[in-house]
């Protein structure tokens, strides 16, 4: 990695693994971009600027060149961070209201700094580490300004950006938009990805042309949500699994957000995006500093695969704790699904006894354990044992489960409260709503207001009361509604607006204080199922709850639209009962364990029920997993075929290319003779490789160029799984 500046073209030079990152100071002292893509030379990139000015150019402020080649607005350029109000009329980056009621900026080059190592972005998580330039701009009239901070590393293709607002001026200003970058692109076709969802329907793939325009994607629930991932793609056309060009934008953002793309009739493109504008106004005293959330964008030319691969390797490397994201995980125990809030001492007992000697190292009690709460009408927010369920309380079931040799693990929803709590009776204004109305009620709950000191001081107590009472290795952190009445008591009216940020401050400072206070506590996310799987949130969690839909076929698209951003060590999925409790389906156990074990693994069911048959294949089935664990957790990822085909398959393959799995996967069993060839990928094509499952050694170009031609039980919803080693 490294950073250059040429001086006599005013250009930097920005070099991750194997990507550039081009722009220079144009002569009107604005940032103008030139290019991200494949790593090439320090060759002066200015030809590939527009020819000349736009017909309706308006001028820079103050020169009317008369006839001369005028110098231009932004507008005519590719923007580095685009601005409002002098000449640029695409979408700009940043909008702030000046204390003259004028809202407009103009930011030009006020020189830079290169620094060995990223520094944290205050009260936000971000990635760590790498070589960063600070690119300071400011107006030169009204003091605004801005710091745009560009990070590359050399052991991904990901190039970090954040930008710093600064009011250098004597007054007060309203930061009106106030996004984290903008990138300007040649051209404008291509298609954008993103990824929709639903409760139970996570992240599934949408893609379709730009047009010109704007086209953005957003949430206004002061959390990333399951509707849009906070995640864009700009895919050139055509592109495959493997093949095209592919530039993404991630967030490392848990509110409400937005991401857009305009495309100029001149045929560029301008994608820019962050902290959701609507809905938002910050004020911004005079010398103060408000950080954005930071991007992390990635480059492939290797299609969504290469694309994916970079954000595993930096959320990897430089997000997730180290401690945890490539040590083997808990393979756990959710007593959830088994018992819902119905559960006995005795009966956690007995699913317990079952998992002994299976594999299985984790028992993790989920809702219900604490205050009132037999059903989701009450006791969220009363953070004490329920004595009268546990039979004596928490140290009943946690010493009975450690004697049995597994950990013991509990679930929290730290963030809420329920109407009839201890907790909302004693402070009913703790939780979001405005006075003289009545509150949105979702799953019967609402949202405590993280954006209060003392609200945030209650849960971290009443949550490390429990952690530093009781021996607990592991939690599950859930978050189950969003906000709704964005309001806090207390707070100047002039400051409502900053409500969204300031929740996501808030969470980000509880989950300090709890999540990285507790290192030793192993933490999983969960919003329910996957309503908040975002990057920020896999700062604090090394794995999120992916989806409460664990049926087998369903999970394939949830886990393929998952794993286009977010590594597969960083979903937990769990093998569950059927008929499936979500969807009535009925899929084979074989299927079940083969997919969830495509992420960290755990199970969800009646485990006392089990046969001895059964336990002995979940044995052989944890055994099978903890056999390849490494290629979930730290392998390489590679899609094979189309999420929509009827067969495809993941394909995980170990950094040094000596081993690899294939899950191969077919929806709709056909009559025998169908022949399904999927092509297996990542493996190095000069060695041999040991196909236990054929009994052959094949050459890894035969394997990439031939295939596999699966052998599927009959039936639908079936797994083949091929193993890879190295002769
Ligand atoms: C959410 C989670 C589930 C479970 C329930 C408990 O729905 O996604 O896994 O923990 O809450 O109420």
């Amino acid at each position: 990695m490294s950073i250059t500046y040429h001086q006599p073209s005013r250009t930097f030079y920005l070099e991750g693994k194997d990507i550039s990152y081009v722009f220079f100071i144009n002569h009107a002292g604005y940032a103008e971009h030139l290019y991200l893509g494949e790593k090439i030379p320090h060759d002066l990139l200015l030809f590939t600027r527009a020819a000349g000015p736009g017909a309706a150019c308006a001028t820079v402020p103050g020169r009317d060149d008369q006839g001369k080649v005028p110098l231009c607005s932004y507008h005519e350029f590719s923007p580095e961070l685009a601005f409002f109000g002098t000449g640029d009329f695409r979408e700009p980056a940043v909008q702030a209201t000046m204390p003259a009621g004028d809202r407009l900026t103009e930011l030009l080059y006020d020189g830079h700094e290169i620094l060995p190592e990223k520094p944290p972005i205050p009260g936000m998580p971000s990635l760590s580490g790498g070589a960063t330039l600070v690119l300071h701009l400011r107006d030169r009239v009204n003091g605004f300004g801005a710091d745009l901070y560009y990070t590359v590393y050399d052991d991904c293709n990901v190039i970090a950006r954040h930008a710093v607002y600064h009011n250098g001026g004597r007054e007060t200003v309203t930061l009106r938009r106030a996004y984290s970058f903008s990138m300007g692109m040649p051209g404008h076709a291509y298609e954008a990805l993103t990824l929709f969802g639903t409760w139970a329907g996570e992240r599934q793939i949408d893609r379709t042309p730009l047009h010109h325009g704007v086209f953005s994607i957003d949430s206004k629930r002061t959390s990333s949500s399951a509707l849009l991932n906070p995640f864009l793609a700009l895919l050139s056309p055509h592109t495959t699994e493997e093949t095209g060009e592919v530039w993404g934008f991630s967030l490392v953002y848990s509110s409400s957000y937005v991401l857009k793309t305009d495309v100029a009739p001149n045929g560029s493109t301008v994608v820019t995006g962050g902290i959701n504008d609507f809905d938002f106004a910050w004020q911004l005293e005079a010398g103060a500093d408000f950080a954005t959330p930071e991007t992390v964008i990635a480059y492939s030319n290797r299609g969504l695969g290469g694309m994916s691969r970079a954000y595993h390797d930096a959320f990897r490397e430089h997000l997730i704790s180290q401690k945890y994201v490539k040590t083997p995980r808990p393979l756990l125990i959710n007593n959830w699904e088994a018992t819902y809030f119905k559960f006995t001492c005795q009966k956690l007992k007995d699913i317990a006894d079952a998992v002994v000697g299976t594999g299985i190292d984790t028992l993790v009690l989920d809702d219900g354990w604490f205050g009132v709460r037999d059903s989701d009408r009450s006791g969220l927010g009363d953070w004490t044992p329920n004595t009268d369920k546990l039979e004596g309380g928490l140290s009943t079931i946690i010493d009975y489960v450690h004697e049995k040799g597994l950990k013991f693990g509990l679930w929290f929803e730290p963030e809420m409260v329920n109407e009839d709590s201890d907790l909302f009776r004693a402070h009913p204004d703790y939780a979001i709503g405005v006075p003289d109305r009545g509150r949105c009620y979702s799953r019967h709950q609402f949202v405590l207001d993280l954006t209060r000191p003392e609200v945030r001081d209650e849960i971290v107590r009443s949550v490390n009361d429990i952690l530093h009472t009781y021996p607990i290795e592991y939690v599950k952190w859930d978050y189950n509604r969003n906000v709704t009445e964005s309001f806090s008591f207390g707070r100047d009216p002039q400051r409502q607006a900053e409500f969204a940020h300031r929740y996501a401050l808030g969470l980000y400072d509880i989950c300090e204080r709890i999540v990285r206070a507790n290192p030793d506590v192993f933490f999983e996310g969960c919003a329910s199922g996957g309503g908040r799987f975002d990057p920020a949130m896999l700062y604090y969690f090394p794995q999120i709850w992916t989806s409460d839909n664990s049926d087998a076929e369903d999970r394939t698209f949830i886990q393929w639209g998952t794993s286009l951003v977010y590594p597969l060590s960083s979903m937990s999925c769990h093998v569950s009962v059927c008929p499936n409790h979500q969807t009535g389906r009925t899929t084979s156990y074989a299927t079940r364990a083969d997919i969830a074990h495509l992420g960290a693994t755990g199970y969800e069911l009646d485990t006392s029920a089990w046969t001895e048959e059964e336990k002995e294949m979940v044995r052989a089935q944890t055994a099978d997993y903890r056999a390849m664990q490494d290629l979930v957790l730290e392998g390489d990822l590679f899609r094979v075929g189309n999420i929509s085909d009827n067969a495809f398959a993941f394909v995980l393959v170990a950094k040094d290319k000596s081993r690899a799995r294939m899950v191969c996967y077919r929806r709709m069993g056909r009559p025998s003779n169908e022949i399904i060839r999927l092509k297996m990928a990542g493996l190095d094509p000069t060695k041999q490789y040991y196909v236990k499952e054929l009994g052959l050694i094949l050459g890894g170009r035969t394997l990439h160029n031939v295939g596999i031609v699966p052998k599927f039980p009959k039936g639908d919803f079936s797994t083949a799984v091929y193993t890879f080693e190295e002769k």
